[in-house]
């Protein structure tokens, strides 16, 4: 009788649908803050923001201090030396969205990272001067203030100039980021710099030199940095290592306010960032795609779902390569690519059965995956306006080139261009002529700040760093609450994994994926890659909860903070 009791329950368990591993017993809930909040990658940013609009400002005011703030107490990738993206949704329902991606300078050409044989020479585009793009961010900060602030930009950024003079406190984490990179800032840089003087995680780092600049920013306005005194030591500087930039390429920068992508994913209005990122364009794409598919019913990290969700980045990523780019220099046919017949079409040749190999989608031999930086923020504030900000060097501290005077580090954004049609770039993405250089031009971007609605009224803001595995990073998020019905903090630590087209590889966080599954995605033909996944991102987001209340979800795999009122 137990015998036939066994046989029974083992032919219950096979003829059973797969159930995916939980990913935790009990949910575990974020921050909850009534009013207002900020997440970011470090807790004295998130402070300062939470500050200003305890003072009375707004989400803009609290972005402006929050990005700076990143730019002090987060050199690995908040700047003054780089650019962003935000997207905002204001308390009445307008949306709208900023770019102030970096630009290639004026002198600079199509092949100028290749070598006599036509071949790309990376190091050029990403470290040290000559992969320098001209930088946005302060120009962006200006921008948001001039259009949607209300507190003096003294009072704003009093309090980041008092941090940069005080100092912050190093992390465990910051501590072995020096460390790493120790050989390639001695590359980069002439002489030692000061995040070399041997920090250890307590240590209190304090940067004057960013103080000063600060103070002259607060001073003089967004001139100071693009015709002033500091533009013009930051060209000498860049001049002096070989760069392009000059100071007519700081004069003409200017940030943009751009029309954020929307679209539907169900019962969810979803907003996120148009070209120069290729963020809304493919989270658009991907979503559309997976949403005939019954992913809850599938469940969380379930065969069926990681296939599903694997196949439409597949086909999304092929289509980034090849038609996204700067919009001032490229027609993007984006009502196309975002079209029912044409995903549906896209998505036709999917099977359940066997994996869509990369190669018969388009070609290329491809490397591996490096490791990425940027970092994003999300605000809610007490007005009800709620923003979505991914910021970057590019890659981590970019081009490892610190401008000692000034007090910060320089982007390597101009890696994000294809420096030549086919070839990866340093997060494995090929391009094609429409993100070829051209003097002025953006580089393509995959940031994706995004706000999401539900039934017409704010629900979530959320994004991450992780170069190319950005937009798997804040699908999977979204996906995690929508879907899957989890917590903020639940859904942003939850276990992701990324697939782009090329290289054909499904790559998983290490030891976090139902071994079986992963055994049979790679029977069913998909290679399976469990150890280059630090680039995995950093998801810091906010969801609005049923009774009004804000959960903030900071990623434990950084030391992200939620802080609020
Ligand atoms: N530099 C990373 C990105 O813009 O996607």
């Amino acid at each position: 009788m137990r015998l036939l009791l066994s046989f029974c329950l083992l032919m219950a368990c096979f003829s059973c649908k797969e159930t995916p591993k939980p990913i935790a017993k009990k949910p575990v809930r974020g921050v909850i803050t009534q009013k207002a909040m900020v997440v970011s990658a470090r807790e004295e940013a998130s402070k300062i923001g939470t500050a200003i609009m305890q003072k009375g400002g707004n989400a803009f005011d609290a972005m402006v201090a929050t990005e700076m703030a990143l730019a002090v107490s987060y050199p690995y990738a908040g700047n003054l030396g780089g650019g962003g993206f935000m997207v905002y949704r204001m308390a009445n329902g307008d949306t709208g969205a900023l770019d102030y991606r970096e630009k290639a300078p004026l002198t600079s050409t199509k092949d100028m990272y290749l070598d006599e044989n036509g071949d790309h020479i990376p190091e050029k585009s990403q470290l040290g001067a000559l992969a320098v793009g001209v930088p946005g961010t302060i120009a962006g900060i200006f921008e948001v203030h001039q259009k949607f602030g209300t507190l003096p930009i003294k009072d704003i950024l009093t309090p980041v100039v008092e941090l940069a003079n005080q100092g912050f406190v190093v992390t465990e984490k910051q501590e072995k980021r020096f460390q790493h990179y120790k050989e390639l800032f001695l590359k980069a840089n002439k002489d030692t710099i000061p995040i070399l003087k041997g920090y250890q995680a307590n240590d209190t780092l304090k940067n004057p030199a960013l103080a000063n600049t600060l103070q002259r920013i607060i001073e003089n306005g967004r001139d100071e940095f693009y015709k002033g005194e500091t533009g013009q030591k930051l060209v000498d500087f860049i001049q002096s290592y070989g760069g392009i930039m000059t100071i007519e390429d700081l004069n003409k920068y200017e940030a943009k306010w751009r029309d954020p992508i929307q679209f539907k994913y169900k019962d969810l209005d979803i907003i996120s960032m148009s070209p120069p990122s290729s963020g809304g364009i493919c989270l658009a794409q991907i979503m559309k795609m997976i949403a005939p598919y019954d992913l809850a019913d599938y469940g969380h990290n379930s065969l069926k779902a990681i296939q599903v969700i694997t196949e439409a980045e597949r086909r999304a990523y092929a289509d980034r390569s090849f038609y996204l780019g700067d919009p001032d220099f490229v027609d993007i046919p984006v009502d196309t690519l975002l079209g029912p017949e044409y995903l549906k079409n896209r998505m036709s040749d999917f099977s359940f059965d066997r994996a869509t190999s990369s190669t018969a989608i388009s070609h290329g031999a491809i490397p591996g995956y490096e490791s990425s930086e940027t970092t994003h923020y999300s605000i809610v504030d007490t007005f009800g306006n709620a923003i979505s900000v991914t910021t970057t060097l590019n890659g981590a501290y970019g081009s490892k080139l610190y401008v000692d005077d000034l007090g910060f580090f320089l982007n390597n954004e101009m890696d994000d261009f294809s420096a030549k049609p086919g070839a990866p770039n340093m997060f494995g993405l090929i391009g094609a002529e429409a993100n070829a250089i051209a003097p002025e031009k953006r580089m393509l971007s995959s940031m994706t700040p995004t706000i999401v609605e539900k039934d017409g009224k704010f629900w979530m803001t959320v994004g991450t760093p992780g170069g190319s595995t950005i937009i798997t990073s804040v699908l999977q998020t979204i996906l995690n609450v929508k879907e899957f019905g989890m917590t903020m903090q639940d859904a942003v630590n939850a276990p992701r994994f990324h697939h782009q087209w090329l290289p054909d590889v499904v790559v998983f966080e290490p030891n976090s994926f139902d071994p079986a599954i992963l055994k049979n995605l790679n029977a069913k033909g998909y290679e399976i890659n469990e150890e280059e996944s630090r680039i995995i991102g950093k998801v810091d987001g906010i969801l609005a909860l049923p009774d009004g209340s804000l959960e903030g979800g900071a990623d434990k795999r950084g030391d992200d903070t939620a802080v609020g009122f």
